[in-house]
């Protein structure tokens, strides 16, 4: 036996019972409905940070720095993301931070590629909005546990009935409430347990900087605080047995339906049962299948995959960073992987685990934790690095391209840093960049999900590479899958063109909009014009 392979088996049960330990997930919700403020309130509670406030820069606090934090504080949204480890109740929760604004729903898909639970987050008076039900699309392709919290009951909102309809009738989610509000929306008093039967009244403690106050009573003392408030939850909350509204584990797993807790994330209301949930009910990391569709054990030698790229975190450093999902086995800093995409090795000396605006080195990960490696030049979004023998995982999906624009650089005296950029930003997936002989390498097209994503690309060009760029956009907005057979007879159609995507290689038919690709469909009936996918989600109209 080899020494790498003896090291594996001693380590094999101790992988094990860490990855047993571990709870990756992040929140999906439509930007405003508290994603932040939860995310405090978690940390909060868990005791990982002293005073909400400290995890996004909320307050006089800041949070994860960068060069972009002019125009996201001009605009008004988080660009920047920061995997947070949170430990509590013998567990380590791994939250992992998504981009609220739609524009950048493809760094938030490659996000939930790297989770094994997502927490759907509603305001109260809101229920479902479009962002919400877009990332639920792709958790629901991904067959991915869903855990509800409906936030700001300490606001005028709906009724926690109407509410639950809604997620059944609008997603066929099939909602089942492990606690139940008293008080309505606007007038919380406390939650129930509906498995223990008790009952916890919240007090509020000034500015919510601090733990909630909760006092636990019996059914009997709260009927007698709460009254008319009481009656109202036991008649709703006998409503819900009848309905057999309850908790089933093998549908929860299969992403069919999903527990839902009641809180208010500012006041810290509710915060503590979430992370209960969590402990008890969100999956373990389970083996993930290789890009032959054979799940990998979490035993295995080390293996993990870039989920998402990110530059210039610290002005100081100017540096750029691979996030890194462990998939299998033990991480050790100092390790020399192997990067599945070249066969070249990687060292591992520059290890962080990233907190907030903190970085600190970390000496070890186990499958479910994820890990940033500094001067990741080489790797690119959905890369695999691995221990051992080869292993390599599918690429991440990319979402379905609807906004296109031609780069040039301004001053062709910079045509190097202008090649150097668009390669870099193309590697880190902040863009799609395509390519065809008709339009020439100085003349790439940059495909974005949101049009806030040439931003992004002018922004990093001109400050980070020194090689300002103008756009120009494309008339189009639709983009299927072609082949080499259909592509010459399809470039040479009006109303479209065909182009290369540079890191995959796939060839995409661009077209100005889907009636010009219906009439193009029917007149050529034996043309491959593929709908892209993303995960399962199929880009259709
Ligand atoms: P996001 O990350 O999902 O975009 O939302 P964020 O946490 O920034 O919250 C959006 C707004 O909703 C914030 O108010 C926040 O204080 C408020 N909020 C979040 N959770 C609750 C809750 O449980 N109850 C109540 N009443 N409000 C909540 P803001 O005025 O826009 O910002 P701020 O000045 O308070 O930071």
């Amino acid at each position: 036996m080899s020494v790498t392979a003896d090291n594996a088996t001693q380590k094999t049960p101790e992988v094990a019972a860490e990855a047993g330990r571990r709870r990756t997930f992040a929140v999906i919700s439509h930007p405003d409905a508290g994603k932040s403020t939860l995310t405090e309130a978690l940390a909060l509670h868990a005791a990982a940070i002293t005073s909400a406030g400290a995890v996004h820069g909320k307050g006089d606090r800041r949070g994860v720095t960068s060069d972009w934090m002019e125009m996201e504080q001009a605009r008004g949204i988080s660009i920047t993301s920061a995997a947070l480890r949170i430990d509590y109740a013998d567990c380590v929760l791994n939250l992992l931070d998504t981009p609220g604004h739609a524009d950048f729903s493809e760094d938030t898909y490659r996000v939930l590629s790297a989770v094994d639970c997502a927490i759907m987050l509603l305001d109260s008076a809101k229920g479902l909005e479009p962002q919400t039900l877009k990332l639920f699309d792709v958790c629901r392709a991904r067959r991915m546990p869903v855990i509800t919290f409906v936030n700001k009951w300490d606001r005028p909102g709906r009724e926690p009935l109407e509410l639950l309809d809604e997620i059944e009738q609008r997603i066929g989610l099939r909602p089942t409430p492990l606690n139940w509000p008293v008080g309505i929306a606007g007038d919380f008093r406390g939650l129930v347990d509906r498995h223990a039967g008790t009952y916890t009244k919240f007090h509020r403690t000034p500015g919510g900087a601090t733990k909630a106050v909760e006092e636990v009573l019996d059914p009997e003392a709260a009927a007698g605080v709460e009254e008319a408030a009481w009656t109202q939850a036991s008649e709703e909350i006998e409503l819900l047995e009848a309905l057999g509204a309850d908790f089933d584990e093998a549908s929860f797993r299969a992403g069919e339906s999903s527990p839902v807790l009641f809180g208010a994330a500012l006041p810290n209301f509710g915060i503590s049962q979430l992370l209960e949930v969590l402990v008890r009910l969100a999956p373990a990391p389970a083996p993930q299948p290789d890009a032959k569709g054979e799940p990998r054990p979490i035993t295995a030698p080390f293996s993990g995959q870039v989920f998402k790229m990110q530059a210039n975190m610290d002005k100081a450093h100017r540096d750029r960073m691979a996030f890194v999902r462990v998939s299998s086995g033990r991480f050790d800093r100092g390790m020399v992987l192997t990067h599945a995409a070249t066969g070249r090795p990687f060292a591992t000396k520059y290890t962080q685990a990233v907190f907030g605006s903190e970085r600190s080195t970390i000496d070890t990960a186990y499958p479910g934790d994820v890990i940033a490696l500094i001067n990741a030049q080489a790797l690119s979004v959905g890369d695999t690095l691995y221990d051992g023998p080869k292993v390599e995982f599918p690429p991440i999906p990319s979402f379905a391209p609807e906004h296109f624009a031609v780069a040039r650089a301004v001053d062709a005296g910079r045509y190097k840093q202008f090649q150097r950029g668009i390669s870099q930003l193309d590697s880190e997936g902040v863009v799609q960049v395509l390519t065809s002989d008709v339009r020439g390498e100085q003349a790439p097209v940059l495909a974005a999900v949101g049009p806030l994503q040439f931003d992004v690309v002018r922004h990093r060009m001109e400050h980070e590479f020194r090689a300002p760029i103008e756009l120009a956009h494309l008339d189009y907005s639709v983009a299927r899958r072609t082949d080499a057979a259909s592509a010459p007879v399809l470039h040479g159609l009006s109303g479209g063109e065909v182009l290369t995507r540079r890191s995959d290689g796939a060839l995409l038919m661009l077209v100005h909009n889907k009636w010009r690709l219906r009439v193009i469909e029917r007149d050529h009936p034996g043309l491959l014009l593929e709908p892209l996918l993303a995960g399962g989600v199929v880009d259709g109209d």
